[in-house]
């Protein structure tokens, strides 16, 4: 049973797994490394939410970023009581405005080029050192293009790709300072 069936099992088929091994891979990155703060940008009902509050267990900072709210009360079903901020608007705009650092970021909004290519960039300095990035969708030809600058342009280092019959989940991680 994937990591996503455990979640819809006891959280109702109301979550709609958009991408079943990117939930896979959320909770790999989980178990390896302590998480305590976790950026979204891409949320929308949910599911990969629900995966990294369910097996973060030191998770206590939380900024999602959509264009729509449409979590609900997800996160308190999902019994997480630390900080959360939802900004809710276009992530070209929004994600340069924080200034914070997280151990976990998801970007998994707009899939075209110039949107993926503007979260991957404005994501990398918001990336605690050993932070992981990962990126959903990465063998499209409009993310794997971003990709390619942030392998170019960026200090991180390649952490390893999960991949299934829809597509491929890439995840970085940033070098320590
Ligand atoms: C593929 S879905 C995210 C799925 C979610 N990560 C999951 O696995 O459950 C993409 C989301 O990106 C949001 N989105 C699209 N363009 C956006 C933008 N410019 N800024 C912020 N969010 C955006 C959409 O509203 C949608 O909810």
């Amino acid at each position: 049973m994937s990591y996503i069936d455990t979640l819809i099992e006891s959280f109702g088929p109301h979550i709609r797994p958009s991408h079943p091994t990117l939930y896979d891979a959320l909770h790999v990155c989980t178990g390896l490394y302590p998480i305590r703060s976790y950026l979204e940008i891409g949320v929308h009902d949910g599911a990969s939410l629900l995966a990294v509050l369910r097996s973060a267990p030191e998770l206590s900072r939380v900024v999602l970023c959509d264009v729509e709210r449409t979590i609900g009360d997800l996160p308190t079903r999902a019994e997480y009581h630390g900080s959360l901020v939802f900004l809710h608007g276009d992530s070209y705009d929004l994600i340069p405005q924080i200034h914070e650092t997280f151990d976990l970021i998801l970007v998994d909004g707009d899939h075209s080029y110039t949107y993926a290519l503007a979260d991957i960039r404005n994501s990398v300095p918001l990336l605690a050192p050993c932070g992981q990035l990962v990126i959903d969708d990465s063998t499209r030809p409009e993310i794997r293009s971003a990709i390619k600058w942030l392998e170019a342009n960026a200090p991180v280092v390649h952490f390893f790709d999960m991949t299934d019959e829809q597509d491929s989940v890439s995840i970085y991680r940033r070098k320590p300072s």
